[in-house]
């Protein structure tokens, strides 16, 4: 078979080519440069950051970065930058945003300083911004809010990686490679090529292979017995299966196995595929990924997709400040938000698997775009990671998701919208940030919206859904007949 795992014993973590800045890329590094100045000269700063995974991580840079200088900082985690939050900090003397701020130009009425730092979509800001887009660099694709702070605070590499792959940048190109690269050099990131599934140092292996997807082995995923044998086919000599509830230390994980017994799995897993005629899937068994040694292994934190799940279940079950803490723990002796961001994990696990079934059964097609109604069924804080597990690499139309929302500050109900594309669709022309933005901005009545080209959301008041539907529709037809 020639797909095997090459393990970091045989790549020691090597970059193939430096990467070389573009004169824009070194434009935006002077200007992160004296960003830097001004955020240090702050006295006692709010940072506001956002609470998914690459909101926590940019947020915890930041407050590491003033942890080291000595500076004392307040910190605040919150969903959207919506009006009242707006109101609420208006007296503040001096305010970080992270991971938003570009997309609201209300922040022009903060009387205090501001140093915004954000990859989203960004119009009519007139406080300091860095911003990749602002500077000819694709917030979406090449440099996350994570990456951008790394770039001003030069600590934390590995937190900044990993907010890069929570915001589906995986796998890291421009940009994010030259961060990249500054982990490798400084020995806190590995460069693994490895099989893709998800869990290689924290999952036990039965689970591991059971409940991975993507791609989705006939015979293995979500098939105990046949996992089981597969396992016990490659002579692999099992210590014990467990499951995420038993003791960690007694699980068998992929991880620990050797060079040989990685390979025999590998390679099996990739002969059922080719025999079931699915030689293109059998190539994307293994792919690069990025590990952090001086992180604890066998724990969520040790590899950047396992650590950003981590920070995302923090975020998205009310406790951002826990991920928060976990990122500022490298060395690990913040047990205690280790367990909590552990149990979180487990609890988001099981809505996501409950999501997922939920989505199998209940997406309809509504012509323009796939539609998931999750009101009374997925929780908002997730409605998007079930529409992005949902959404099929080669799918022809994105997936719309609704879930039950927040209230507004009024108390009008409110439904919260998660859009997702696949790469096929941008380049084809879709750009869910702009669609939903336009499709709020044509709706007002406190409808806000943004994000990117691949993953964008909304609130919108209940009674307006069906035009938004409507709207969002046709918008994404004008962007595919390229009007
Ligand atoms: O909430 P969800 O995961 O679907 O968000 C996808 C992207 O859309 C995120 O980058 C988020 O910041 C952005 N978003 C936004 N405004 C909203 C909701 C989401 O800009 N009201």
């Amino acid at each position: 078979m020639g797909i095997k795992p090459v393990t970091r014993s045989q790549n020691p973590g090597a970059i193939d080519n430096m990467y070389e800045l573009k004169p824009n890329e070194t434009e935006f590094l002077e200007r992160c440069a004296e960003a830097r100045k001004v955020a240090l000269s702050f006295k006692n700063p709010l940072v506001i950051h956002h609470f998914d995974a690459d909101g926590i991580s940019s947020g915890a840079i930041v407050q590491t970065a003033f942890r080291n200088a000595g500076i004392k900082y307040r910190a605040k985690w919150i969903k959207k930058l919506d009006d009242k939050i707006i109101e609420e900090v208006h007296s503040e003397q001096e305010i970080i945003f992270c991971d938003l701020g570009g997309g609201n130009k209300r922040v022009n009425e903060l009387s205090g300083d501001v140093l915004i730092i954000d990859h989203h979509q960004t119009e009519g800001v007139e406080k300091l911004q860095i911003n990749p887009l602002l500077f000819g660099i694709d917030g979406g694709d090449e440099l996350s809010s994570a990456g951008a702070t790394f770039c001003i605070f030069r600590n934390d590499v590995d937190v900044a990686i990993t907010g890069a792959v929570g915001d589906m940048q995986h796998p890291l190109k421009g940009m994010n490679r030259w961060v990249l690269e500054q982990g490798v050099q400084s020995g806190r990131v590995v460069i693994e090529n490895d099989l893709r599934f998800y869990g290689r140092y924290s999952r036990p292996l039965l689970q591991f292979l059971l409940y991975s997807d993507d791609p989705y082995v006939p015979g293995i995923s979500y098939n105990e017995e046949g996992a089981k044998k597969l396992i016990a086919d490659c002579g692999i000599n099992q210590k014990e299966n467990g499951n995420e509830e038993t003791a960690r230390e007694n699980w068998q994980k992929y991880g620990e196995l050797n060079e040989n017994e990685k390979r025999k799995i590998v390679s099996a897993l990739a002969e059922i595929l080719m025999r079931n005629g699915m030689a293109n899937k059998a190539k994307t068994l293994v792919g690069e990924s990025y590990v952090f040694p001086h992180r604890e292994q066998g724990s969520e934190t040790y590899e950047a997709s396992e650590f950003s799940t981590l920070l995302n279940a923090c975020g998205r079950h009310g406790k951002a400040e826990i991920g928060v803490r976990v990122c500022m723990n490298g060395d690990g002796k913040d047990t205690e938000a280790m367990m909590t961001a552990h149990s979180l994990l487990l609890h988001h696990r099981k809505m996501i698997r409950d999501g997922i079934s939920f989505a199998k059964e209940n997406v309809q097609d509504l012509g323009k775009f796939y539609f998931l109604d999750g009101r009374g069924k997925i929780d908002e804080g997730i409605i998007g990671i079930i529409c992005g597990m949902w959404l099929h690499p080669m799918a022809k139309k994105p997936v719309l998701g609704v879930s039950d929302g927040e209230p507004a500050a009024d108390g009008k109900p409110m439904i919260k919208i998660s859009s997702r594309a696949n790469r096929l669709l941008l380049a084809e022309g879709v750009n869910l940030g702009i669609a939903i933005k336009e499709t709020c901005e044509g709706i007002a009545h406190g409808a806000i919206g943004g994000g990117h080209r691949i993953a964008a959301g909304a609130s919108v008041p209940k009674e307006k859904i069906n035009e938004f539907l409507t709207r969002m529709g046709e918008s994404l037809d004008k962007q595919r007949k390229n009007e």
